[in-house]
């Protein structure tokens, strides 16, 4: 289950039915595939792709997705910090940016041309849907691990347009949900 925090209201979603509506509000689709589809450790991406291949072909219906492939990033992953300092500065897609989360956790900032920024940290189950346009970031969790498929209308449009707004600056990356660890510091 995702969690969704609003720091300028210093308010924390944790209910399905509130996150759904709060994000549909400003034009984030979630939901979850439920039940989820069990995915063996270790499982290949063509296992996860077939194992998920009714829900993935309806999202293509849906939403005129062609292509889908799988995202594996553990602290091993060769050039990590690079990957990821390409999403975690405020930018946009010309296409949907759509992730089901399989294993571990990520953290989207959505940042609403005329509303408050707000935080999503996704786990496994969730399926989120960033439409095209919309300006966000992206940061690993603590255990930098996720693994997700992802859907594409269209493969070479796949490009970050950075706002250079500076707005990711004022906003740490922290992951909120169950396994939150607070920052070091703020415990006694
Ligand atoms: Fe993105």
């Amino acid at each position: 289950m995702a969690t969704v925090h609003i720091p300028s209201e210093n308010r924390t979603l944790t209910q399905n039915d509130e996150i759904r509506a709060y994000l549909d509000g400003i034009g984030i689709a979630y939901k979850q595939w439920n039940p989820a589809h069990q995915i063996a450790k270790g499982a290949s991406a063509e296992e996860v792709l077939a194992a998920y291949a009714p829900e993935i072909e309806r999202l293509k219906a849906e939403g005129g997705y062609v292509t889908a492939d799988v995202i594996d990033v553990t602290p091993a992953t060769p050039g990590l910090d690079a990957m990821l300092n390409r999403f975690n500065s405020e930018h946009w897609h010309d296409e949907d940016e759509v992730r089901f989360i399989i294993e571990g956790r990520g953290l989207f900032h959505i940042h609403p041309r005329d509303g408050s920024v707000v935080s999503i940290t996704v786990e496994a189950g969730d399926l989120l849907r960033v439409p095209r346009g919309t300006w966000h970031w992206f940061d690993l969790c603590q255990e930098k691990r996720i693994r997700a498929i992802r859907l594409f209308q269209d493969t070479s449009g796949w490009t970050p347009h950075y706002t250079e707004s500076g707005a990711d600056r004022g906003y740490d990356p922290v992951c909120f949900g169950p396994s939150y660890l607070a920052p070091r510091g703020t415990m006694s």
